[in-house]
Parts: C-alpha cells; structure tokens; sequence
C-alpha cells in the first residue's frame, strides 16, 4: 500500500487490507525465516513468550500466527496448540514449519471458538494490524476460561526515535498498512485493562538483535558477516541488560505483556 493511501476506515475494510497486504508478505517472511542468526533471534523471543505459560497450561492458542514459526516452536512444549490467522496466504507457508498444526482461517475480530475454551492466547504482533484494539483485546478475554493467560509482544513506541522511526517505515512501507501503529507501554497497559484485563507483567524486549536479526528481508547486511549468529548471541545477551535497565529499557523496540481476565471482565462489553 502506498504512502497517499487512506487507513482502511472500518474493521471490515481493514480486514481485506491485511488479506491482500500479507498476501505479498508471506513469500518474505519464509524467507526472513530461512537465515540461522534469524531464527536464533526468533527463537530467544519465543523463549521469552512461553516462559509465561503457566504449568499445566494445554489449550493453546496463536492469535495471528502468520506462516506459523512460532507455532512450530510452541508445537514442542504445548502439542495441540491452534493457530488463526486472517491470511490463508502466510498460513500455506506454515506447512513447512508445522505440517500437522491445527490452523484456522480467520479473524480475531470474530473467533470462531466457543467463549472460555482456552487457557492461553498468545498474540506475537498482530495486535498492531487491527483498528479496533479493545475489541481485538476483548475477544482475547473472551477466549480465555477464567484464570487463563494473554501473552503478547507488540512494536512499543515509548522512545521518541523509535516512534519516529517507525512512523515514517508503516506510511512509507509497502509491507505495513498506513493504519498500521506501534504502542507505548503505558497506552497497551491501558488497552488491556480497558478490555477486561487485569495486567500482570510488562516487559521490554528487543533492540540490537531485533533490529539486526530480527528482519533480514529488510535489513540484510549480518547475511554477509562471518560469525552473525555469535554475534546475534552476543546481541540478544546485551539486549536482555538493557531491557532489564531502569531507565534504559526505553530502548526496546518490544513490549511483551501478560494479562488474566480481571475480577470484572464479565462486564466488559465488545465496543464493536
Ligand atoms: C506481523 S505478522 C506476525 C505473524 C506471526 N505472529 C509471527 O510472529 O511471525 C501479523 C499477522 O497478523 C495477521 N492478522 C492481521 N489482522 C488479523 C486479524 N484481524 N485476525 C487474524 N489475524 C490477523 C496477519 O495476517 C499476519 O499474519
């Protein structure tokens, strides 16, 4: 999508936006995947996420999961674990991945499971994609059984540079919808509790090793480094210092966030 195009006004037009943009998408992401540095990177994130699954946790779902690499990890810890996504495109890439995965073709914005089935979702950036952020979120809730768990890591834009940054990559980008949006830590906090949620952890993460390993299709030069995944060890090790860094932790190009529906998410009504 071009830089004059227009946000996609409803959750119906954005829907079809992101169909035909990660249509384009998929092919790149198979191959953002396929370099060892990246996927190491990759996997240090997952690590992160799961490590916030609670013990004994077995209906499992990925809200967003694209070509399914992360569900391919999430395969080995938790079988069964479900993934949906709104693009059949980037789904048929996760065959590679995890051939026997259960996959959905759908949108988050209208589950297609019965209310309380699951005791995690997990949302690795598809957050940012929709328009309708509380409804997204109050879906999460309400997919959840009362004392499940939504772990999910979103663009958090609370560095000014960053922000900027990444303004100008979602307009001009072919690979983001101008609707597109990062969050501040303090802004996604809000969201969720605006949801029904009661937030339980919030976490930097990601900056050198996101940036340099994290998206080879974009920003390709550690292709041509000997030694890169040494270095993206030695990345993800300085970027863990940083995030756990009062002060510093500004610096992460992630939020991860943990949430469990709160004593009043019964109530909370779906805004759209
Ligand atoms: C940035 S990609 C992340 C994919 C995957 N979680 C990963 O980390 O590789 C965002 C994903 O969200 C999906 N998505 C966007 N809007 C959606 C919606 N309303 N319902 C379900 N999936 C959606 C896109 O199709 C895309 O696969």
């Amino acid at each position: 999508m071009s830089s004059t195009a227009q946000a996609p006004a409803t959750s119906e037009a954005n829907a079809r936006a992101q169909i035909e943009l990660h249509k384009e998408l998929a092919p790149r992401y198979a191959y953002r995947y396929s370099f060892e540095f990246s996927r190491l990177f990759q996997q240090d994130w997952h690590a992160e996420m799961i490590g916030h699954v609670p013990p004994g946790s077995k209906r499992i779902l990925d809200l967003g999961c694209g070509t399914g690499f992360f569900l391919a990890e999430l395969e080995q810890h938790h079988p069964g674990s479900v993934g949906l996504d709104i693009s059949h495109a980037m789904l048929k890439v996760s065959d590679q991945y995890v051939p026997d995965a259960r996959l959905v073709t759908g949108d988050a914005e209208k589950l297609p499971f019965k209310p309380g089935v699951f005791d995690v979702v997990f949302c690795k950036g598809s957050l940012h994609h929709t328009r309708d952020h509380v409804a997204f979120l109050t879906h999460c809730r309400k997919a959840l059984r009362p004392g499940g768990v939504l772990i999910m890591s979103e663009p958090c834009n609370d560095n000014p540079i960053i922000r900027l940054a990444r303004a100008i990559l979602y307009r001009k980008s072919q690979h983001f919808d101008v609707g597109d949006q990062g969050f501040t830590k303090k802004g996604i906090v809000s969201l969720c509790e605006q949801a029904g949620f009661k937030v339980t952890k919030v976490k930097k993460y990601g900056i050198l090793a996101y940036t340099f390993a994290g998206f080879p299709d974009h920003l390709g030069f550690l292709r041509f480094i000997p030694g890169n995944a040494l270095i993206t060890r030695g990345f993800i090790a300085l970027d863990r210092l940083i995030c756990a860094t009062p002060g510093l932790s500004i610096f992460g190009f992630h939020v991860v966030v943990v949430g469990e529906p709160g004593p009043s998410a019964a109530e909370a009504e779906v805004t759209s």
